[in-house]
């Protein structure tokens, strides 16, 4: 089946989610990453669709969050955007350069220039190094001498608010917020212009969270740096993301400035999203959670015909099944800087806040 590809007319989108004409800074095209599944004896080969077919544009100096449910393909994406994943087909292009073109030093510098910060503090450092050497090794790597690499670790270190004399301590000296700022001082150290956070706040308490949204605030502003932030919590990714492009089944089914898709979601998937977490849900309608989003998502493996969302979606069940949903793949389709992948976006807004009030009131569907 055709799959809902972000088309490449999509408008440049500044800060303030205005058209602009500078070019991105990351420009992804049609990007698939796809995994072979395990199959049985003599069954034919098949494949785990985590990213089938995204495009999008990050400019320079924002924040683009990524959100969407578990087994998205959130992180699959993310990794394809650093090179640290190889993507089965599509482009990745970093500032106007097709990444898949470069080859040795060209590349490897171009890489450093993209970061990652991981998800679980806790894994992602090697527990048998000290910090200076942790943060050191992206300049060890570029052949940095020892006096210079202490000098910038100290820098480093002090920038993400750990203080120097933690040079010399092994990570589990730290609590899982201060390992955070470590594998955010690591991801500095190369120089980065961009970074993708991947869930880098969901492995810490809560009151250590604000700490590490504040610190990434702050970097960004301090150093120009531009965020790609995968997250479930959409209360965060309303705070920090510049824009936000939703995620379901491998595709990017709603993409716009935060603002605009918080207060008027376009795609019934995104609004069952904010129906889940009351006080987003639209006009404060769900005092409490709302079931818009009933069921898990199908098998990447054996993806649903027509709209990917059609088995769960609200909207569809109350415009009585249209035929065209399950038929039809519908395009990611731009208007005023806001795109939908809903062959009835034009009628989301309508409904969702009457849907959202039954499914609050009433017992949850398919009881
Ligand atoms: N290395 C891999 N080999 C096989 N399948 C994989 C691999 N990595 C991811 N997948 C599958 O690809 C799909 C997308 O996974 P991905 O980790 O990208 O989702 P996600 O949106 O980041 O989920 P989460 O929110 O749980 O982190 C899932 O079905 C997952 O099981
Ligand atoms: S195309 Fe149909 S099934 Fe898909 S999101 Fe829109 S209304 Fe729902
Ligand atoms: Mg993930």
């Amino acid at each position: 089946m055709g799959s809902a590809v972000a088309t490449l007319t999509a408008p440049r989108l500044d800060n303030a989610g205005r058209e602009t004409a500078a070019p991105p800074l990351l420009e992804v095209r049609d990007l698939r990453v796809w995994f072979p599944a395990r199959r049985r004896a003599f069954a034919r080969r098949q494949w785990i669709r985590a990213v089938d077919g995204v495009s999008l544009q990050v400019m320079r100096g924002e924040t683009l969050a990524l959100v969407g449910e578990s087994g998205c393909g959130k992180t699959s994406l993310g990794r394809a955007l650093v090179m640290l994943r190889r993507p089965t087909s599509g482009s990745v292009s970093f500032a106007g350069i097709d990444l898949s073109r470069l080859k040795g030093r060209a590349l490897r510098d171009t890489r450093r220039q993209m970061q990652m910060v991981f998800q679980d503090p806790y894994a992602s450092l090697d527990p048998r190094q000290r910090v200076d050497a942790l943060v050191g090794e992206p300049l060890l790597i570029r052949g940095v001498d020892a006096a210079t690499r202490r000098r910038r670790v100290a820098e480093l270190l002090e920038l993400v608010g750990l203080g120097a004399e933690t040079a010399g301590h092994l990570p589990r000296a730290f609590s899982g917020g201060q390992r955070q700022r470590i594998g955010i001082a690591r991801a500095l150290a190369a120089e980065p212009t961009l970074i993708v956070c991947d869930e880098p706040l969901s492995a810490l308490d809560v009151s250590v969270q604000a700490q590490i949204v504040n610190l990434l605030v702050r970097l960004q502003r301090q150093l120009g740096l531009t965020y790609v932030f995968i997250s479930h919590d959409l209360a965060v990714v309303r705070q920090l993301a510049t824009r936000v492009a939703v995620m379901y089944l491998g595709l990017i089914v709603e993409m716009g400035e935060t603002a605009a898709l918080f207060a008027s979601p376009r795609h019934p998937y995104t609004v069952a999203l904010l129906a889940a977490v009351p006080t987003l849900a639209i006009g404060g309608v769900a005092q409490r959670r709302s079931t818009l989003l009933t069921g898990d998502p199908p098998s990447p493996v054996n993806l649903p015909a027509g709209c990917r969302f059609h088995t769960r979606c609200w909207l569809r069940e109350r415009l009585d099944r249209p035929a065209i949903c399950a038929n039809e793949s519908p395009r990611l389709a731009w208007a005023n800087g806001h795109a939908s992948a809903c062959h009835f976006a034009a009628d989301v807004a309508d409904h969702a806040s009457a849907a959202n009030a039954d499914r609050a009131a009433g017992p949850p569907a398919g009881t």
